[in-house]
Order: C-alpha cells, then structure tokens, then sequence
C-alpha cells in the first residue's frame, strides 16, 4: 500500500513539536510520506514558527520535505501574540540552537521559497485525491490557500483542524472561543464557507474534521509521560521536547490546570491518521466574527436552523480503549522510536 501523503500546517508551539514529531516518526515507519510543512504565525510570530519547525524537523530526523513560511498574521484584524503559552521563542525551555549542534542529519531541513499557500495548492494537485492535511494552528494561510485555489476542498482527500470548541464546551481563550480560531476568526469562517460552497457543488467532498477542546483537552501530558519517554529515548530530539514540555506544564499550572499540558496538536496529528478510530458527527458551522462577547466562538448548527449541507465533521471521541489517554502513550512510542 502506498503511504498516504500528509501535509501539516503548523505555527511551533510545543505541542505542535510534538505533532512534528510524532508525523515524523509515521513517515519512517513507512505509514505516511510527509509531503508538506507550512509554518503559520501563532502564539508566536513566523521567523520562530519556522525556525522552531526546521529545527524540531531536524532534531526528529525528518526526511527532505519542502517547508514554507505562510501568513505572518491573522487576516483581517491585528495578530495577538501570546509568548506565555509556549515561551518567548515557542519553544519553552528548549535551547534548539544548542540542541541542533547535535543534529545528525545529512540534509538538514531547508526553507522552500514558495509561500505557505503556493505549497498548499501544489500538494493538493500533485496528490489530488489522496491529500490528507492537518492544522495545528491559525487557519490563516490556509484561508489565503482557498483564495489561490478556490477548488482545493475537492482536491484534498481530508483536512482536519485542531480548532473551535463544541457541544457546550468551554473556551481557553474566550468563555467560547479556541485560540487557534480565537486569533483568526475570518480565515477559520472562510474555510467553513468555502467546504459549505464546495460541498453545494458536489456532494462527493468530504466535510473536514474540526477536532475542539471538547477531545483535544483530553489529551493531557503529564510528567510521567516525561520521564517515560526520556527513558525509552535519551536523545536530543527527547531532551529537547522535555524541556519545552516543562514550560507548558508551567503555563497550565498558572491557569488553574495543574502541573501537567493539554497536547491538543499530537492528538489532531493522530486522529488525521486514524479516520476510523474517531467518534464524529456530520454538522454544519460558522465561526462568530462580529459578537463583542462571542467573536471566535465556533457555531454549531445542530437542529438545522440554517438548512445547510454539513459543512463540517465534529470529533466527538476516540475508539479506543483508554480513550485521548491512550493515544497519548501511542504518541510516546512512536516519538520514542525515533532514537
Ligand atoms: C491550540 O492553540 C495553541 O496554543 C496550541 O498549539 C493548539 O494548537 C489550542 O487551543
Ligand atoms: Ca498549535
């Protein structure tokens, strides 16, 4: 079987390392081939999104992949940074310029000077009909993407998003907003309208997977995780995670969550790659991009009060015994056998 070809749109971010890490680790194990990285600004702007994932790319071993730096802000309004969550460089204690020093690779991961956009078009052509894509961050360029390519929701085989939350679920960024849509709301509705149009057009495309913190919040890393994967892998790539993984743990204990991180991008990363382990249900949304109180919440249209086509696929759980937890430890194996 040939590998399915992935694309990951990312803005590093701690747990988007992960994320990185654990696509890596598929691709080696010949489960997936990694077309694709496109660095998106997040919690961080775009010089660190993309240094972070050149160098988390290097320090996992990856193959040679086109990376391209994408939207260097939210689309319409000013792009709120937030160096808090994943430290001033978005890699929490991780020193990945002395980590690098230790980088074996012979191809070191290299700038791609196409944008962000450009590559989302070219991959979803190149491998039309079999693209599976993943965000991790701000849908910004992707939105630019569906302005260069209004026919990609056709072109892809799937794309699945870490963003919004549903089903009554709190925000972390607003009492009803997610942050990665939170920071851009007018990209993450345009994505909506565009797979709402596309899918008006032709029943055959397949709504996208919109995984919120209703299951992402599910995916919680704890030291233990830590220690387990320091000692299956002592490695730079390990050490480095680790030390990033501490300033999370940092974050979210300042918020009232215990010494411990939400993973939400690894989780994503694998539910992108295990369609048929995940509890979703076919609905229709639109992002709040006006509300004074409820800009970025994510809308959910369950009773069919706009008479829509489902535009939108909402992750609701995992199929498997343990549940976001036991994913987890399969994220823990799979990085670990990088060493
Ligand atoms: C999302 O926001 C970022 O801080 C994380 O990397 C994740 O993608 C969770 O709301
Ligand atoms: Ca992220």
């Amino acid at each position: 079987m040939t590998p399915t070809p992935v694309l990951l749109d990312c803005d590093p971010g701690i747990d988007d390392a992960l994320a990185i890490a654990y696509l890596v680790a598929e691709h080696r194990a010949g489960r997936i081939e990694l077309v694709g990285v496109v660095c998106t600004a997040g919690n961080v702007g775009l010089d660190d999104t993309v240094a972070n994932a050149l160098a988390w790319l290097d320090l996992a071993g990856a193959p040679p992949v086109p990376v391209c730096a994408g939207a260097a802000g939210a689309s319409v309004v000013s792009h709120v940074f937030t160096p808090e969550t994943h430290g001033p460089r978005g890699a929490g204690y991780a020193d990945l310029k002395a980590g690098q020093d230790h980088v074996t690779t012979t191809t070191p991961a290299r700038l791609d000077p196409r944008n962000g956009a450009q590559l989302w078009a070219h991959l979803a052509h190149e491998h039309r009909g079999e693209l599976v894509a993943v965000v991790t961050g701000p849908t910004s360029t992707l939105a630019q993407a569906l302005d260069l390519e209004p026919l990609l929701p056709g072109l892809v085989a799937d794309l699945v998003v870490m963003g919004g939350t549903f089903r009554g679920h709190p925000g972390n960024t607003t009492p009803v907003s997610e942050w990665n849509v939170d920071v851009d709301p007018e990209a993450a509705d345009a994505v909506c309208l565009a797979w709402e149009d596309a899918r008006r057009a032709d029943t055959d495309v397949r709504p996208p997977l919109w995984c919120g913190l209703n299951l992402t919040e599910q995916g919680v890393w704890t030291p233990e995780h830590s220690s387990r994967l320091l000692a299956a892998a002592d490695t730079p790539l390990t050490r480095a995670l680790l030390d990033a993984l501490r300033f999370y743990f940092e974050f979210h204990e300042s918020v009232g969550e215990g010494y411990l991180a939400q993973v939400h991008d690894p989780l994503v990363a694998w539910m992108a790659l295990h369609p048929g382990e995940v509890v979703a249900e076919q609905s229709h949304i639109r992002v709040e991009c006006c509300g004074s109180h409820t800009r970025g919440m994510t809308v959910e249209d369950r009773r069919g009060h706009r008479d829509r086509r489902p535009n939108a696929r909402i992750a609701i759980d995992v199929h498997v015994p343990g549940g976001p937890a036991a994913v987890l430890d399969e994220v823990v194996a799979a990085i670990a056998s990088l060493a």
